[in-house]
C-alpha cells in the first residue's frame, strides 16, 4: 500500500469517527433557534417534539411565552445571546440582513459550535443591499464571510413552513437538500432534519448554497431521489 493510500485510509477513517460522535451528539443536541417566527418556530416545535431541548429566542423573550408552554419543558425561551450560550447547535432563521449583526456579536461564539444551520434566505426586496450580495455570491459563501469560521450547514431554506408542519407528521417521504463541508456539522443537520422528518439529502458543498433558495429547481417538496436527480444537473 502507497503511503498516499495509508494517508486516504486514514482520512476516511478519522471522518468517520467524527461523523459517528457528531450523530451521538445530534442524538442529545441543545438547539439554540435565532429567529423564533413562522420557520424558525415551527422547526424548534419539531425538534421539541423529537425529544431535543430547544431554546427559542427573541429579542423580545416575553413574546414567546406562551408558545414555550405550549410545548412543554424541553421548551424554553431567551434572548439571541442565551439561545447561543445554551447550544450545541445554532439554527439560523431570520432575515438575511440580520446576519450582519449576529455575525459582528456572536461570531467568536458561533464558531466555536458543531454546527450552525442557516435556513434564512437572501431576498432583495426585503434585505436590500446585502440581499442582493448574497444572491450574486451564494448564500452559503456570503454567510461564511459573515460569520468566518462557522461549520455552516445551509437547509430547509425552500419547504415553507406549514409544508414543514405539516409533514413532521407523516416522516419519512420527502427529502430536504443540504448543502455543506465539514463532515461533524452534516451528521448532525441530517439527524436534525430526520428528527423534523425529513430525508437529508447532501447535494455538494458550500458553493451549492446558491441553489438553496426559494425559486431554484430545488425548491418545494420533493423525494429524496428527486433531489438527486435535480442536483445532478446543477454545477
Ligand atoms: N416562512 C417560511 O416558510 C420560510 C421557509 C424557509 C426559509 N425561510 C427563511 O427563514 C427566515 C425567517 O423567515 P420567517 O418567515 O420565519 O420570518 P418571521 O416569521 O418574520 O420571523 C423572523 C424571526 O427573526 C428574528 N429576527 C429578526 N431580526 C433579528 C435580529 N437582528 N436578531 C435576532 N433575531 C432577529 C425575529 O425575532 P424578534 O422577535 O427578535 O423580532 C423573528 O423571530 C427568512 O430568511 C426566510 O427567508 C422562511
Amino acid at each position: 500500500m502507497t503511503q498516499d493510500r495509508i494517508a486516504d485510509g486514514a482520512r476516511r477513517d478519522f471522518f468517520r469517527t467524527m461523523a459517528g460522535m457528531a450523530t451521538l451528539l445530534a442524538l442529545a443536541a441543545k438547539i439554540g433557534m435565532i429567529g423564533s417566527g413562522r420557520m424558525g418556530g415551527t422547526l424548534g416545535a419539531a425538534w421539541v417534539k423529537a425529544g431535543h431541548p430547544v431554546m427559542f429566542s427573541s429579542r423580545h423573550p416575553e413574546t414567546l411565552k406562551d408558545m414555550v408552554a405550549g410545548l412543554g419543558p424541553l421548551a424554553q425561551a431567551g434572548t439571541p445571546a442565551e439561545a447561543i450560550a445554551f447550544a450545541d447547535v445554532v439554527v439560523l432563521v431570520v432575515p438575511y440582513a440580520a446576519e450582519k449583526q449576529i455575525g459582528q456579536d456572536f461570531g467568536a461564539a458561533l464558531a466555536s459550535k458543531v454546527l450552525v444551520m442557516d435556513v434564512s434566505n437572501p431576498s432583495v426586496p426585503r434585505d436590500g443591499e446585502i440581499g442582493a450580495w448574497a444572491r450574486e455570491k451564494g448564500a452559503a459563501l456570503a454567510t461564511m464571510e459573515l460569520m468566518p469560521g462557522i461549520h455552516l450547514v445551509r437547509a430547509f431554506n425552500a419547504v415553507g413552513y406549514t409544508s414543514v408542519r405539516d409533514h413532521a407528521a407523516a416522516a419519512g417521504h420527502f427529502g430536504v437538500p443540504l448543502a455543506g463541508e465539514d463532515a461533524a456539522a452534516i451528521a448532525v443537520a441530517s439527524t436534525l432534519a430526520r428528527d423534523a422528518g425529513y430525508e437529508p439529502v447532501l447535494v455538494g458543498p458550500l458553493a451549492m448554497g446558491k441553489y438553496l433558495i426559494p425559486g431554484t429547481p430545488l425548491a418545494g417538496q420533493h423525494t429524496p431521489e428527486e433531489i438527486r436527480q435535480i442536483a445532478a444537473g446543477l454545477k
